[in-house]
């Protein structure tokens, strides 16, 4: 187990600063705008946008638990190719690799300070927790997080005729930091931030809905992940979402196999498919 968490998610946008203005006022974040992206902040929860194509990721960022998960993960990845490392303001020392469909991942060692505590305005909190991205080469991209990176596998979804349609990676105890889609091209589908509770849920969903902002998936409970959800779509139509009580795996947690149908992917009725 790699002992990792989400820490960052950048995205390119024909119209980042769009995409700012969106996640700053429905996701309750401050934005700083620098030259080459625009970084939306709050506390356990950021993502960045910089001009270029839309629904593609910039690059990802995890950060280690611990010096001693660092060290392993970096004995672990010594010979894997490095790809470049031009991306803004990384912290030092961070690893960059380049998955099959050329994604960039960054693995940055344990932070020196523990993040700000507190939460600047009235919304509950919320912490970057995980990210999705549809392939069309899912089996590659499968073997490179899990067998390259060390990522675990939570949970598989097949078609009746054995063919994987998704697969559900973590780095942590939580059940997924890493989802993968089949799809017929490569692009992001969507990041979640993790809240309390049921009621943090019915709040978030309040702020979006005062703000006229449909939910357009949800509210649902998934399998894979058993957490509770709601999804938006921001300016760029990549999928937003808010979700909750995620399944913490024990140790030696067997990986699950789920049929490829919509009760899979929300337990109580329809769901988006990917392919
Ligand atoms: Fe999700």
């Amino acid at each position: 187990m790699i002992q990792a968490a989400l820490r960052l998610v950048h995205l390119s946008s024909p119209q980042p600063g769009a995409l700012a203005d969106f996640y700053q006022a429905t996701y309750d974040m401050r934005v700083e705008t620098h030259d080459e992206y625009h970084r939306c902040h709050a506390p356990g929860r950021e993502l960045w946008f910089s001009a270029g194509p839309a629904n593609q990721l910039g690059h990802a960022l995890f950060r280690l638990h611990d010096s001693g998960s660092w060290q392993a993960f970096q004995a672990r990845t010594a010979t894997l190719a490095r790809a470049s490392t031009d991306l803004p303001a990384l912290p030092a020392e961070t690893l960059v690799f380049a998955d099959p469909d050329d994604n960039r991942i960054g693995f940055a060692p344990p932070a020196a300070a523990a993040p700000q505590g507190g939460n600047p305005t009235e919304a509950p909190p919320a912490v970057l927790q995980h990210f999705a991205l549809r392939t069309p080469q899912l089996e590659d991209m499968l073997a490179f997080y899990r067998d390259a990176l060390g990522f675990v596998v939570s949970d598989l979804v097949q078609t009746d005729a054995g063919e994987l349609t998704a697969a559900f990676l973590r780095t942590d105890t939580l059940h997924h930091s890493l989802a993968l889609f089949r799809a017929p091209f490569s692009c992001f589908d969507h990041q979640s931030f993790e809240t309390a509770d049921w009621h943090a849920l019915k709040v978030w969903a309040d702020r979006t809905g005062r703000r006229r902002t449909p939910i357009v998936w949800g509210i649902g409970r998934h399998g894979p992940g058993d957490d509770v959800f709601f999804m938006v779509r921001d300016p760029d139509d990549n999928l937003a979402e808010i979700s909750a009580e995620i399944e913490v795996c024990r140790p030696g947690r067997a990986t699950g196999l789920w049929p490829h149908e919509e009760w899979t992917l929300n337990q109580w009725g329809k769901a988006i498919l990917r392919s």
